[in-house]
């Protein structure tokens, strides 16, 4: 096996990868979206997935929950399949009533609480988005009338924080306007590696007013985020 947590062999996954958290989202991604799908990792049932979209070979696979899971799929796919560009596909939570329910967030940079980044001390590494990728997005982004948000993340290794949005302390008063759990390490090894990363969340829950997107909207927001992701994929 290629490696501990990936048997596909080299060549199997496509330059651009989408990356969900949950394994079973990436299924519904290749079943749903993908021309020709075939599963080429299953180890752990952090599946993934290569075929093609509009004719154009794309791959998608799952991180699980975290930046110390993600990391090892995403440096594994950086560092051993090659692959050049990457797009998470996640749920965020919203920090700020300006960012809603179904809404779309593009991180332009993401903080973190991960010791991950600590090796750069005493530097604090500010990850951040491909420009490329960001660009292409915004710009699909606006011509299909989606709400959408280009602002920092935070890419937190705590979900349930003992007391809500204001935990997040300074962040949100300096331009922070979701919550997520993952974007930092992506963008932190894409760099490392040479490749173009963007997250792109759809907003679930907002910890200041407590609302929760409901089970129909959810699937009609991954949609429209899935489609975006692909048409900027293929774009750049
Ligand atoms: N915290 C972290 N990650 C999330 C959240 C949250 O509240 N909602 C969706 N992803």
């Amino acid at each position: 096996m290629p490696t501990p947590h990936n048997q596909a062999e080299p060549g199997d996954y496509a330059e651009t990868v989408l990356l969900p958290g949950d394994p079973l989202r990436a299924k519904w991604i290749a079943e749903t979206f993908f021309e020709n799908p075939r599963q080429v990792n299953a180890v752990r049932n952090c599946l993934g997935f290569t075929g093609t979209w509009k004719g154009q070979p794309v791959s998608v696979q799952a991180t699980g929950m975290g930046q110390p899971s993600t990391a090892i799929y995403v440096h594994e796919l950086l560092d051993v399949y090659k692959v050049k560009k990457l797009i998470r596909v996640g749920t965020a939570g919203g920090l700020n009533v300006k960012v809603k329910v179904r809404d779309l967030v593009l991180a332009i940079t993401a903080s973190t609480d991960s010791a991950i980044n600590r090796s750069f001390e005493p530097y604090t590494y500010a990850p951040f988005a491909d420009y490329d990728l960001l660009s292409k997005a915004v710009g699909l982004a606006g011509e299909r009338g989606y709400n959408h948000h280009v602002c920092g993340v935070v890419s937190s290794d705590i979900f349930y924080v003992p007391d809500g949005v204001n935990s997040y302390g300074a962040l949100t008063s300096h331009g922070v306007m979701a919550v997520e759990m993952e974007a930092s390490a992506i963008y932190t090894l894409a760099q490392r590696f040479d490749a173009k990363a963007l997250c792109i969340c759809t907003i679930s829950d907002c910890l200041v007013t407590g609302d929760q997107i409901d089970s129909s909207e959810r699937q009609t927001s991954l949609k429209d985020m899935v489609e975006l992701a692909l048409d900027t994929a293929i774009a750049v």
